[in-house]
């Protein structure tokens, strides 16, 4: 079976200057679950909006589900994002929705339009909405306005939200980073679980180090749009981590030229992958 994610030299490079991502390899098997840490401004979510395909890469090779995102007609990439579910930092829910449509709107992908404003209207309960909901474990809160529920039970909406279209990945950029230590422990940990049972591909980024080595099998640390380390948590040292966020002015935006070889950069990016 193809590889759930296969990132071979990725280049992102924005406004042809800024190199978000730079020569990016990696490879993520199917129900993997994998941690993404690093510095602000390591290339994170621009990682993770081409992998949910908002961004093209501008050179390398990317491939979801087997399929090659640059190769794709637009239907096909329609088809190939109805398999990707995304859980946002800002969990863009509309406040004033029901909780049932907030958790609708993650299923329009896979709908006709006139399909899903039938779904809006229909006072019946939608079976997958139900199905989702239970799995975040807010059944209950089906009819609510989503303004009236808690920040935790928020963040399960968008969870169940990205649930309801039964993606084959699950992509999450730092899910937790605007709740308290408890709660993200308790979101981080459903994340992990869902994925698990439902046997879907994870990539999580995380801003706390110690959520992501306490449930996460494989964590890959990103700097200056690089890999820095890719490595299980038993083996990832407090020397590892403090390279990893050390903070270095001359990796923040590699100018394109200094990509091509053009020049070399001031300082040299410092990962471990480069000197293999
Ligand atoms: N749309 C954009 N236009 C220009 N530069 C961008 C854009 N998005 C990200 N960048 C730059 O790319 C680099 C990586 O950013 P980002 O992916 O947001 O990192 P992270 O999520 O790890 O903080 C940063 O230097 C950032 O300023
Ligand atoms: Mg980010």
């Amino acid at each position: 079976m193809a590889p759930s994610i296969e990132i071979e030299n990725l280049v992102k490079v924005f406004d042809g200057r800024v190199a978000a991502l730079d020569s990016l390899s990696l490879q993520v098997e199917e129900g993997e679950k994998v941690a993404l840490i690093g510095p602000s401004g390591a290339g994170k979510t621009t990682l993770f909006r081409l992998l949910n395909c908002i961004l093209t890469p501008t050179r390398g090779t990317l491939r979801l589900q087997g399929c090659d995102v640059t190769r794709l007609s637009e239907k096909s990439l329609r088809e190939l994002r109805a398999r990707i579910g995304t859980i946002y930092q800002q969990h863009n829910l509309v406040p004033q929705l029901r909780v049932a449509h907030n958790v609708l709107a993650g299923k329009l992908g896979r709908l006709s339009t006139a399909r899903a404003l039938w779904n809006f209207w229909d006072p019946r309960p939608d079976g997958d909405v139900v199905r989702a909901l239970t799995q975040v474990g807010i059944a209950g809160k089906y009819w609510e306005r989503t303004a009236a529920l808690s920040g935790g039970q928020q963040q399960r909406v968008a969870v169940a939200r990205a649930l309801v279209q039964n993606p084959d990945i699950l992509l999450a950029d730092e899910p937790v980073s605007s709740v308290d230590p408890a709660l993200a422990q308790e979101i981080v940990s459903l994340l992990a679980d869902l994925a698990q049972e439902g046997g879907k591909t994870l990539v999580v980024s995380l801003h706390s180090v110690e959520l992501a080595l306490a449930h996460f099998p494989r964590i890959v640390g990103l700097r200056g749009g690089k890999l820095y380390f890719d490595l299980p948590p038993d083996q990832i040292t407090a020397e590892l981590l403090s390279g990893l966020f050390t903070r270095c002015e001359a990796e923040r935006g590699v100018p394109e030229r200094v990509l091509r070889g053009a020049v070399s950069p001031v300082f040299p990016l410092d990962s471990p992958y480069d000197k293999a």
